[in-house]
C-alpha cells in the first residue's frame, strides 16, 4: 500500500493517526516527529477543523523538510482513514465526550489505541470501550502522565515499601487557581455532557493516582459539590455585571478573569484563526450562562481493602497545586506541590499568559514554587524523602510516559503505564460521583457493573 507519510518514509514504522489534532496533540505529534521517529511515523489526522490540521502540517513540515503532510480525514471517515492509510494505532486527543465513539470504531476498525484521560465521560461510554475492547482483543494505552512525575512515583515507592505500614486513609487536596481553574469554564470542559465536568475531565487523574498509589479499587463513592464562583448567577451575586461575552479584543477595566487569545500565538492560531470553521469559542467569559459543570467538591470514596480516601477539589484558589496525606498502620506521609504560588497580573490586569505553570517571582510570592514529601514512622522522626527530578515537562515524567507508549513499557517496579482496567476503575469514581451528586446518595462501584476487578 502506498502511504502518505509525515514521517521517514521508513516501512517497518508504526503508522500513527492523531485524532483531533488540538491543543494536547502536540505532545504526541512532537514525540513522533523527534525522539520517537525511529519506531512511529504520522500518516493522518482525523479532525474536523481545516485551520487546526493545518497548523500541525507546519510543525511536520518544519520537522521533515519536502516530506508530504499527513492525509486529512473528517471524524466520519475514521474507518476509512485506518484502512486507506494502513493505520495501526490511533492517538486519541478528541474531546473527552468523542472518546467512546473514536475508540470503539477505531478497535472495530482493527487499530490499537493511545487513549488520553479521562477514558470517557459516562457510564453508556465506558461500557462501549470495554466491550469495544473484549470483543476487538485491541490493545489500549491509557496515558495517566501524572504518575510519571517523580514526586508522584516518590510517594507510590514509599507506600509500596511498607514504610508507613497499610494503608488505612487518604486526604488529597487539590487546588486550581484562577488562571488554570477558570480555564475549564471557556470552553467544551464547562459542559458536563460535554466533559462529565471535573469530577471526570480532572479528577480522574487524581482518583488513577489514588488507585495506583493504593494498588486497591474504589468500592463506594459519595460527592457533594456545586457551582459556587463561575457562572452568571454567582457573577450576578457577587455584582459582576455587563461583562463581555468573550475575552479577546475585550476593551476596559482590567479583568483577571479575560483570555486574549491574541497574547499567546499558538492560541491564536489553534482557536482564534479556526474559530470560522466551527465556532468553538476558546475564550468566552467564566461568568456567562450555560456552565453546567460544579467549581467545588467534595468526594469520600471507600476503597475495597478498607482504606477511605477524602478528596477535594477547587477551581478558584489564588495558588495552584496540592497536598496528599496518607495515613498506615506504620505512620504517615505527606505530600505538598506548590505549581504555582500566586496568579501574577500585568500592566493590563490580566494574567500573565503562561502554560508552563510558572510561579511567580519569589519575591512576590509568599508561597514559592515547589514540592515536598515527608514521612513519619510511629515514634520516629520525620524525614524528607528526596525526589529525584529530571529535565523536560513534569521533572522529566513526560518522556518518560511517552517512551512507555511509543516503545512499550519497558520493567518498571512502579507499574506505571496503564490501560483499560485503570481507566475503567479512574472513571468510574467520577461518574459514580457524579451520580451521587445528583441523588444525594453513596453509589456502590459493582452496582455500575464494569468489571473493575
Ligand atoms: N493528560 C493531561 O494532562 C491533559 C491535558 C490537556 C488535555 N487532555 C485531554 O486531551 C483531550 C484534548 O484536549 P484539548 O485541550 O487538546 O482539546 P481541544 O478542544 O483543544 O482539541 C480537541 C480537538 O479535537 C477536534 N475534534 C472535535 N470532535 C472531534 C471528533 N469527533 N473527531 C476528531 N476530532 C475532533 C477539535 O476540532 C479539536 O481540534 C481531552 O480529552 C482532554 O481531556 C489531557
Amino acid at each position: 500500500m502506498a502511504h502518505t507519510t509525515g514521517g521517514t518514509g521508513g516501512t517497518d514504522l508504526r503508522r500513527y493517526a492523531v485524532v483531533g489534532t488540538g491543543h494536547r496533540a502536540q505532545m504526541y505529534i512532537e514525540a513522533l516527529l523527534g525522539p520517537h521517529a525511529d519506531v512511529g511515523e504520522i500518516a493522518a489526522w482525523c479532525e474536523p477543523n481545516p485551520a487546526r490540521a493545518a497548523y500541525y502540517d507546519e510543525l511536520v513540515a518544519a520537522a521533515r523538510p519536502g516530506a508530504d503532510a499527513p492525509a486529512r480525514y473528517e471524524p466520519d471517515q475514521l474507518e476509512k482513514m485506518i484502512d486507506v492509510e494502513g493505520v495501526q494505532t490511533v492517538v486519541v486527543t478528541s474531546p473527552d465526550h468523542t472518546h467512546a465513539d473514536v475508540v470503539a470504531r477505531a478497535m472495530a476498525a482493527g487499530a490499537d489505541v493511545v487513549l488520553e484521560k479521562p477514558m470517557t465521560t459516562d457510564l453508556a461510554g465506558t461500557r462501549r470501550i470495554v466491550d469495544a475492547a473484549e470483543r476487538t482483543g485491541r490493545s489500549i494505552v491509557l496515558t495517566f502522565n501524572y504518575r510519571y512525575s517523580p514526586r508522584n512515583s516518590a510517594l507510590k515507592e514509599v507506600i509500596a515499601s511498607g514504610e508507613i505500614g497499610e494503608v488505612t486513609s487518604v486526604h488529597f487536596e487539590w487546588v486550581l487557581d484562577t488562571m488554570h481553574g477558570a480555564d475549564y469554564f471557556r470552553r467544551w470542559h464547562r459542559r458536563k455532557d460535554l466533559s462529565g465536568g471535573l469530577l471526570v475531565h480532572k479528577a480522574s487523574h487524581h482518583f488513577d493516582l489514588v488507585n495506583w498509589w493504593l494498588a486497591d479499587l474504589p468500592s463506594r463513592v459519595y460527592a457533594s459539590g456545586a457551582l459556587r464562583f463561575y457562572g452568571a448567577a454567582n457573577a450576578r451575586r457577587r455584582g459582576l455585571i455587563r461583562r463581555p461575552a468573550r475575552g479577546t479584543g475585550r476593551t476596559g477595566r482590567p479583568d483577571p478573569f479575560s483570555l486574549d487569545l491574541r497574547d499567546d500565538p499558538r492560541l491564536e492560531r489553534l482557536y482564534l484563526q479556526a474559530e470560522e470553521h466551527d465556532g468553538y469559542l476558546r475564550d468566552r467569559d467564566v461568568f456567562t450562562s450555560g456552565i453546567t459543570i460544579e467549581d467545588n467538591l467534595a468526594v469520600v470514596v471507600d476503597y475495597a481493602r478498607g482504606a477511605t480516601l477524602t478528596y477535594s477539589l477547587n477551581a478558584h484558589s489564588p495558588w495552584e497545586g496540592y497536598r496528599v496525606s496518607v495515613n498506615g498502620t506504620g505512620g504517615r506521609a505527606e505530600l505538598e506541590v506548590v505549581e504555582r504560588g500566586a496568579v501574577v497580573l500585568g500592566k493590563d490586569g490580566r494574567p500573565v499568559l503562561d502554560p508552563s505553570l510558572v510561579e511567580a517571582d519569589d519575591d512576590d510570592a509568599v508561597r514559592p514554587r515547589g514540592q515536598r514529601l515527608v514521612v513519619q514512622q510511629h515514634w520516629g522522626a520525620a524525614r524528607e524523602v528526596e525526589i529525584p527530578e529530571g529535565s523536560g515537562a513534569h521533572g522529566g515524567g513526560d518522556d518518560r510516559m511517552l517512551a512507555d507508549v511509543f516503545r512499550g513499557p519497558g520493567h518498571d517496579p512502579l507499574g506505571r503505564a496503564a490501560g483499560l482496567l485503570d481507566g475503567v476503575r479512574s472513571v468510574v469514581v467520577g461518574i459514580a460521583g457524579n451520580t451521587s451528586l445528583e441523588t444525594g446518595l453513596p453509589v456502590r462501584t459493582a452496582d455500575l457493573r464494569l468489571g473493575l476487578a
